[in-house]
């Protein structure tokens, strides 16, 4: 088996890798690294300066801290806002082609023509074989990821959705979770919700709130420079107490839209999904999720069991550390570098 993985996070204003190294059955972290990724080199989802894209690739790669890459295998996220899964009804899909069942039912729901998009698909759960959820990505954007880290002299080795990455981060290997639970992902730019239920995301939808979003939202309100802002919001936060009711005026009103999110995925969940039971845990991950007192907002506003995740949760502590505010951004390039280890 292989012992070292390396996992690549190509976000719209960042790229980060992560290595990780299995040794006697302990993973640890041997090396990561981060380069900000100027405006206009992704746009949708979509590499549109693959020669920016290289270059930047490039720099990652040789500027790790830590230990020097040794492979060139990685695995790499595809833009949350072009993948789409959706859970789909078979009728009494029995001496049936599945496939084709699965192809015709698809077209009804996918946003794309089906010849333009690759498709994967899995039971919810083996014994049922009426319930199947579909993963489409198109092909456009499948090969742009491939070409551009084909030239950068990687071989990309899988393709997910990024919460499928995420959960192999945050949740423990050894101590599985027995019900189903949500995860909320606070980036820069975007914010995913999504469900994980028995190793399967069932669910995923993207809200329209973005972390970096907030920070202009404070700027402008309060008229002072991006930099003031940032620090207004991490130093505030969701605490009431602090400096004259700014948090209830700019940041409480934009969590709690989140927050009706949460509470509208959680309908639609017991609605949809032959359960009658609501979800009761609430995970939050990415930079966003450590501003001051979010969880404490959110179990208020959810009635949720609201917990903050740790991405390193089946990774030793070694020599190599990542910074400690930085941990929760590295949650998507870790889950990617877990990929080939965790047998
Ligand atoms: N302590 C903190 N309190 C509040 N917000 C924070 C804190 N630390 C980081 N953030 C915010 O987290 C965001 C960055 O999150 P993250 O690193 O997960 O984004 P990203 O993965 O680069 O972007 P995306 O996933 O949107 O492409 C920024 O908006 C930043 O302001
Ligand atoms: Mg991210």
């Amino acid at each position: 088996m292989k012992n070292n993985s390396f996992g690549l996070d190509i976000s719209e204003r960042a790229f980060r890798l992560v290595q990780l190294k299995k040794i006697n059955k302990k993973i640890k972290l041997v090396s990561f690294s981060y380069q900000a990724v100027p405006k206009g080199v992704l746009k949708e989802g979509k590499i549109v300066d693959s020669k920016k894209a290289e270059v930047i690739i490039d720099k990652l790669i040789n500027n790790v801290t830590g230990q020097k890459l040794i492979s060139k295998v990685t695995n790499v996220c595809l833009p949350e806002q072009k993948t789409f899964i959706k859970l789909i009804n078979l009728d009494y899909p029995e001496g049936k082609n599945i496939l084709e069942e699965i192809v015709q039912e698809a077209k009804k729901h996918i946003p794309y023509s089906i010849n333009e998009v690759y498709l994967d698909w899995q039971y919810i759960d083996p014994r049922d074989k009426t319930q199947v959820l579909i993963g489409v990505c198109p092909k456009e954007i499948v090969d742009n990821y491939q070409e551009v880290l084909t030239n950068s002299d990687l071989v990309p080795c899988s393709l997910e959705i990024e919460a499928v990455t995420l959960a192999r981060s945050i949740f423990s290997f050894k101590e599985k979770l027995t019900e189903p639970v949500m995860v909320l992902d606070l980036g820069a730019r975007r914010t995913g919700l999504f469900i994980y239920a028995h190793n399967v995301i069932p669910f995923t939808i993207s809200l329209s709130f973005s972390s970096d979003g907030l920070t202009e939202i404070i700027r402008k309100q309060l008229k002072i420079t991006s930099k003031e802002a940032e620090k207004v919001k991490r130093s505030l936060g969701l605490n009431s107490s602090k400096a004259e009711g700014y948090s209830e005026k700019l940041i409480a009103p934009e969590i709690k839209k989140i927050a009706k999110k949460i509470r509208e995925a959680n309908y639609f969940y017991q609605e949809h999904f032959k359960t009658q039971k609501s979800i009761k845990k609430l995970y939050l991950t990415g930079g966003g999720s450590q501003m001051p007192n979010l969880d404490t907002f959110l179990t208020k506003e959810t009635k949720m069991k609201v917990h903050l995740t740790n991405p390193l949760t089946n990774v030793s502590l070694d020599k190599v550390k990542l910074p400690e505010n930085q941990v929760a951004s590295y949650a998507t390039a870790i889950g990617l570098a877990l990929r080939n280890l965790n047998t």
